[in-house]
């Protein structure tokens, strides 16, 4: 699958995190939802030593960076880390399971470091307190952070039988895909207002517009898993080349325009924006009422052309982002 990954336009690879002993890996351990993806997988159900004499020399035999997921403790880490050591371009420990505590997370990364020398990436789950959490593993040396982990844990039915989608204990999974998008971005754009570290973001990214979406909060690479798994290894390079086509499209000579550019222009309003209600395209509008029906305000009706009752409009902007044709938008 990492050989495919490349075949499929990665530009680098991430492998699965593995630990000391392999995962027991409840059945059933992967569901796609509306909106989203459940898995309960853990870590690598495989053994250490089939990734380390099989799995990494065909990741390598690629000839892209080999980014290797390690897990969890600091002493597990110790016993892992100079195992992978030859074919790792950078580690990139999860701590996902590692519970809230900071300090576990922190002597693992210590334990990583003393045993390589190339870069040692965080990879975080959404903790409400990132920043905090960002800034520590700034400070103890993280050389960059992956955000985010799925969210969890999440439940979903099976309607036929009543019973949980996932084979776990307690049939809860862990949620990623397009769902979790906004929260990777919040993730994002949190701590990269707080650290200078690089971060990858990850989480709901399905095409170009997504990435473009988390270079804006801040990011400076991207990891997709979940768009991947759904549709296959191609899905790398094509969202590559969306996300040219995205930069080509709005004048962008290079992506470093656009790494952090939500972060600069926040920082340019002193205050909230001052907004009014929607502007109507007429030219565009082509009265399907899709914003009619969901103003909570009443404040839309269609005529001849479509019109906003500026005393009733509440300004939520609920139509702007519904609208299919761009004929609303919002001046701020
Ligand atoms: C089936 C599955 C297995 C995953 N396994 C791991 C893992 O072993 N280690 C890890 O750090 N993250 C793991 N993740 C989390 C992803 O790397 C990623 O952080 C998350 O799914 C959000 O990105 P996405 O929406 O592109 O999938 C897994 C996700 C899925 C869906």
């Amino acid at each position: 699958m990492l050989q495919a990954a490349a075949v499929g336009g990665a530009g680098g690879l991430v492998t699965k995190t593995i630990s000391v002993h392999p995962a027991h890996v409840p059945h059933p351990c992967m569901a796609e939802i509306r909106g989203g993806f459940l898995n309960t997988e853990l870590w690598s159900e495989l053994p250490k030593e089939q990734w380390i004499e099989t799995e990494y020399k065909l990741a390598k035999a690629t000839g892209l960076p080999v980014i290797i997921g390690l897990g969890y403790t600091a002493n597990q880490i110790r016993e892992l880390a100079p195992l992978v050591k030859p074919y790792a371009d950078a580690l990139e420990l999860s701590t996902h399971y590692v519970g809230n505590d900071i300090s576990p997370i922190i002597n693992a990364l210590r334990a990583a470091k003393a045993a390589v020398d190339v870069p040692v990436f965080m990879k975080l789950s959404p903790h409400p307190n990132i920043q905090e959490i960002a800034i520590a593993l700034e400070q103890a040396g993280a050389d960059a952070l992956v955000m985010i982990n799925s969210f969890g844990p999440c439940l979903s039915i099976d309607l036929e039988t009543g019973l949980p989608l996932m084979g776990s204990k307690e049939g809860f999974g862990w949620l990623s895909g397009p769902a979790i998008k906004p929260l990777a971005l919040r993730c994002v754009y949190d701590a990269a207002r707080a650290v200078k570290i690089p971060i990858f973001g990850v989480g709901g990214v399905s095409n170009g517009r997504d990435a473009a979406e988390m270079f804006m909060a801040g990011a400076s690479a991207v990891q997709v898993c979940t768009e991947a798994i759904l549709r296959g290894p191609s899905v790398y390079g094509r969202i590559a080349k969306e996300l040219d086509a995205f930069l080509d499209k709005h004048g962008y000579q290079s992506i470093e325009e656009i790494k952090g550019l939500t972060i600069r222009r926040m920082a340019e309003y002193d205050a909230l924006p001052v907004v009014r209600p929607p502007h109507v395209d007429v030219e565009r509008c082509n009265l399907c009422g899709l914003c009619e029906i969901s103003c909570p305000y009443g404040a839309i009706t269609k005529g001849e052309v479509l019109n906003i009752d500026r005393e009733k409009c509440f300004i939520c902007g609920l139509c702007v982002s519904r609208c299919k044709l761009q004929a609303l938008a919002m001046e701020r």
